[in-house]
């Protein structure tokens, strides 16, 4: 057997093995894939529930309820509805409702009454994402819910 045979013989083995390696590569890419969406869906699940604990004030002693009532529809003279996809106060992200709550509104543009830091209560910063998920949620409903 020639010496040229001989390593051809090698490399294509060779090659195989290359192709064995990133087809289960690209398998393990793929199933990776379908399964990060639906554990992240159901960490958010669990982190609107806790907001949801938190704004209602069973948890970390949240007064959000006091003010935008028990599913977020406002109460007059208090709080404003965040469940009408209106914001008085910036464009709805997520960014914009954390920023809120940790500052509160020291001006309101309708309510009489001013909104404190944290909604009156010291958060922590993994409540504050809680909560604010909770209040994403909110708008995402359909109307009447
Ligand atoms: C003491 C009453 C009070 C409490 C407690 C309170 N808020 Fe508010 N909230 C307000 C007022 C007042 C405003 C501003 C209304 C205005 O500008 O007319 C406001 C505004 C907001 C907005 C922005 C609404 C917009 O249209 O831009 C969000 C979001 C919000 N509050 C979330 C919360 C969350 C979450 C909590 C609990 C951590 C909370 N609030 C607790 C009174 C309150």
């Amino acid at each position: 057997m020639s010496r040229s045979v001989l390593f051809s013989r090698n490399a294509a083995a060779l090659a195989a093995r290359a192709l064995r390696l990133v087809a289960t590569g690209v398998l393990l890419t793929a199933l990776a894939a379908v399964a990060r969406p639906a554990a992240a869906q159901a960490g958010d699940e669990a982190l609107v529930a806790k907001g949801d604990s938190i704004f209602k004030g069973l948890l970390g002693n949240g007064l959000c309820h006091t003010c935008h009532g028990p599913k977020g529809k406002g109460m007059k003279g208090l709080g404003p509805d965040l469940t009408d996809g209106v914001w008085l106060h910036g464009n709805g992200s997520a960014d914009f409702v954390q920023q809120l709550v940790r500052t509160g509104v020291p001006a309101p543009k309708k309510s009489p009454t001013i909104m404190p830091p944290f909604g009156g209560m010291p958060l922590t910063t993994e409540q504050v994402t809680a909560v604010t998920a909770y209040v994403l949620s909110l708008r995402a409903k359909p109307q009447g819910k």
